[in-house]
């Protein structure tokens, strides 16, 4: 490698050059100047090695400027501990136990009418797994809130996307308070700052949706779905934490790519008027095990994929025009690879080395929204994965992914 054959080029005084500085490599008393020396050795190599070294510097430039970020994520553990663990609170379930014995099961009381549920989202394009979450929420959400901005976090300019397609929502209008917000359109500036701007926004929309003391409010991206069940739960039972993350699973690009169960920034709260604010960190120690699912990146046509690359938060991952290449996405999200090229964000060398490469395919459909299986003609169609010969297409502005696949 050529790491190593550096250290072969760049030794000193040997004994070729023995003959032109002799006199000063030859007498190592402590009196040697160190000024003379760097010449002797400078005078020392030859054409080749100057060749050489010209050539190693800029690739050595050129490998960390490609790989840099690679080096960083996997040398983490060495600069970054591990948050503090969650208190994980046991979630019991089953369909054929009353609410009673499951509130009693989590060490809660029954209340004699269940809370109503405020679902609150901002949307920037993700059609599909809203119409997922509102169906797997439907039965027990009171308002589902919606704002939607023209600009994207990044500053870039964006469609109403809900707007242009809010007759495909009919089921939930009577139970609707949309709004939308003009972006700033600052380019360059920190996309943390558009986001905090625009969840600032939700919370006046909450208001006028009527929300008060001790309605349940979650606060959860449009990807983190909590399952149904959970919400009954928690609007049911009586002593349940304030404020309560959801730990939910982790998929992506599809439920076909399950990744890990660590799923925390949604979370539930009971709202507290002047005290309660739209936040997606950390806000307290308390989790409720096995409560959703969260699915980064699921899309159905590659557009869409491009689309969120360039208008995510972490924007500057996309650090070379060929990621987002539509042939590119499409070859990376039929393996599970990583659309950003980077190493997994894990705090222990175990946890990176065993993230690495493609995530491997699930074969369970088991537990997952009913409204994925109600509408498989729709969401669970096997596409552009499969291969050519089984008559599907590749072209880039059909339909090329889905939801829900398995491979063949
Ligand atoms: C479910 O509960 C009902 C009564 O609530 C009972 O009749 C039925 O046998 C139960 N089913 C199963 C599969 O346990
Ligand atoms: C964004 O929306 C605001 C108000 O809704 C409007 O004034 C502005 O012109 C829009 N900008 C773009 C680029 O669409
Ligand atoms: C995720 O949780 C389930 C139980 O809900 C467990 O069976 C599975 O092994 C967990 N998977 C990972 C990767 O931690």
């Amino acid at each position: 490698m050529w790491w190593m054959m550096g250290e072969g080029g760049g030794h000193y005084c040997s004994k070729k050059t023995d003959d032109i500085c002799g006199d000063v490599c030859g007498q190592e008393s402590s009196r040697v100047l160190s000024m003379s020396r760097i010449r002797c050795i400078l005078r020392g190599l030859d054409i080749k090695t100057y060749i050489f070294l010209f050539a190693l510097i800029p690739t050595s430039i050129f490998f960390i400027y490609v790989h840099g970020q690679k080096i960083s994520y996997f040398l983490r553990p060495l600069w970054e501990s591990p948050p503090k663990p969650f208190n994980d609170i046991p979630h019991y379930y089953h369909e054929n136990v009353s609410m009673e014995n499951l509130c009693k099961l989590h060490g809660w009381g029954i209340r004699e009418y269940p809370r109503r549920v405020y679902d609150a989202v901002l949307f920037s394009n993700e059609l599909d797994i809203l119409t997922i979450r509102w169906k797997e929420l439907y039965p027990y959400v009171t308002q589902f809130v919606l704002l939607e901005s023209n600009s994207t976090f990044t500053g870039l300019p964006k469609p109403m996307v809900f707007a242009s397609h809010r007759d495909e929502f009919k089921f939930v209008e009577p139970r609707l308070t949309y709004g939308n917000v003009g972006g700033r359109f600052k380019r360059g500036e920190n996309p943390f700052i558009e986001e905090a701007i625009q969840r600032v926004a939700l919370d006046q929309l909450l208001k006028i949706a009527g929300i008060s003391d001790d309605d349940l409010l979650i606060m959860s991206d449009v990807d983190e779905i909590p399952s149904r069940h959970t919400i009954n739960l928690l609007r049911w039972c009586d002593d349940i934490p304030p404020v309560l993350h959801l730990q939910l699973k982790n998929y992506l690009y599809s439920f076909e790519f399950f990744v890990d169960n660590n799923s925390w920034r949604a979370s539930v709260h009971r709202y507290q008027k002047g005290k309660t604010r739209y936040a997606h960190y950390r806000q307290t120690d308390d989790i409720l095990a096995d409560a959703g699912w969260h699915c980064s990146f699921c899309f159905r046509r590659i557009s869409e994929f491009i689309f969120k690359m360039k208008a995510y938060s972490h924007f500057d991952r996309v650090r070379f025009s060929r990621y987002l290449n539509p042939k590119r996405v499409q070859k990376v999200i039929c393996k599970g690879a990583d659309l950003f090229d980077m190493l997994p964000e894990e705090y222990t060398f175990k946890e990176i080395i065993g993230k690495m490469g493609p995530i491997p395919h699930s074969f369970s459909a088991v537990h997952l929204p009913s409204f994925l299986l109600e509408n498989a003609e729709k969401l669970l169609q096997r596409t552009a994965c499969v291969t050519p010969r089984e008559g599907f297409s590749t072209t880039m502005t059909t339909v090329v992914y889905n939801l829900y696949s398995f491979a063949p």
